[in-house]
């Protein structure tokens, strides 16, 4: 390499500082660096989202997810296959749903024949090693982009929660293996849980976004889903203040304690003091969402000629182990596989 050892580059006594630590000598070389490594980043860590439309053998580019499209479930098959030769353990599947198909209660959501529940039972039946996620929450399938009931300008806590667990059944019986609301509903992951239990789905887990907070992030996944032209106002009295970190505690502890298997942060990068926390806290599988403005701030930057996109891509997701999180849900996921397998 071209570190020059620090031993023939001789001081002069008087210039020379009477030092007992020189932390540089632990990053002298390479090899020295790559043994006191503390936190490494495997394909082991990645969850993928997937973004699913209706039709056959057909992408459709997310205008502001430069890299990233809207696949049909057939591709959508073969995106799952390409995740179980790449060693990623998970894909998340999040629909675009047809605006004829939206309506005020979101009814589409508990269709067991709609996109999310087609694509599991496709992928299922082709790619059994892989594992499933699936997002539950109504936005995707409301006329007013909101992700519970909408009433007289406030979102129902209660009776939405009653829609959420079904929508979590279907979803359940279309093979999903993890279940992960993203509602931020009270109550959810407790009559969630009762309800697969009572089903029989008792090896379901539970990933629940517990810190889910109010973010400008957002605006990208927005479109990918085709929510952003419909969302009404905002969606402040259900997902958190990003002001706050008690808060994020609060609703985790209910969580966990409501039957939670995994917990989640999101956004990612800007929230990873409450990733740090939740993990210190509770000692329990802490995930964290890359979404979808955070890649598209890296990508934008990156094709501008900024930055380098590569090297921001796999310092970012460095970032969250180093913070805690036991894996990560990125739009990145397929090429930080293919970085992982350069053996870089
Ligand atoms: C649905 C949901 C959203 C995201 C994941 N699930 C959007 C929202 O809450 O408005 C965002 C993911 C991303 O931005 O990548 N409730």
């Amino acid at each position: 390499s071209s570190v020059t050892p620090l031993k023939s580059a001789p001081v002069p006594a008087r210039e020379r500082l009477d030092l007992v630590e020189r932390p540089r000598r632990n990053r002298k070389s390479e090899w020295a660096r790559r043994l006191v490594k503390e936190n490494v980043l495997t394909t082991n860590d990645l969850i993928w989202p997937i973004f699913v439309q209706d039709g056959v053998n057909t992408r459709t580019p997310v205008t502001a997810m430069p890299g990233v499209d809207r696949v049909t479930v057939d591709i959508a098959v073969k995106e799952a296959a390409r995740a179980v030769a790449l060693d990623i353990p998970v894909v998340a599947i999040f629909p675009y749903t047809d605006p004829d198909l939206r309506d005020p209660t979101g009814s589409e959501a508990l269709n067991a024949q709609n996109l999310t529940c087609r694509a599991c039972r496709a992928i299922k039946a082709e790619v059994p090693d892989i594992g499933l996620l699936t997002d539950v929450a109504l936005d995707p399938y409301t006329s007013h982009g909101h992700d519970g009931l909408l009433e007289g300008g406030r979102i129902l806590n209660d009776e939405t929660v009653a829609l959420l667990v079904r929508q979590a059944l279907v979803q359940a019986e279309a093979g999903s293996d993890i279940i992960a609301p993203s509602d931020m509903m009270d109550g959810r992951v407790g009559a969630i849980r009762a309800a697969l239990d009572e089903a029989g789905f008792m090896d379901v887990q539970i990933m629940a976004y517990s810190a889910k907070y109010a973010s400008a992030f957002y605006g990208p996944f927005r479109e990918a889903v085709g929510s952003s032209g419909t969302l009404k106002g905002d969606k402040r009295t259900y997902q958190m203040d990003y002001a706050n970190t008690d808060e994020a505690v609060r609703e985790a502890e209910l969580d966990l304690a409501e039957g939670a298997d995994m917990i989640m942060v999101k956004p990612g990068l800007p929230y990873l003091d409450i990733v740090a926390r939740l993990k210190s806290t509770f000692g329990r599988p802490t995930f964290a969402y890359q979404v979808s403005g955070e890649y598209a701030m890296i990508m934008a930057a990156a094709q501008n000629g900024w930055i380098d996109g590569e090297k921001a891509m796999v310092e970012s997701l460095t970032a969250f182990k180093r913070a805690g999180a036991d894996g990560i849900l990125t739009y990145f996921a397929p090429r930080a596989a293919e970085y992982l397998r350069k053996g870089k």
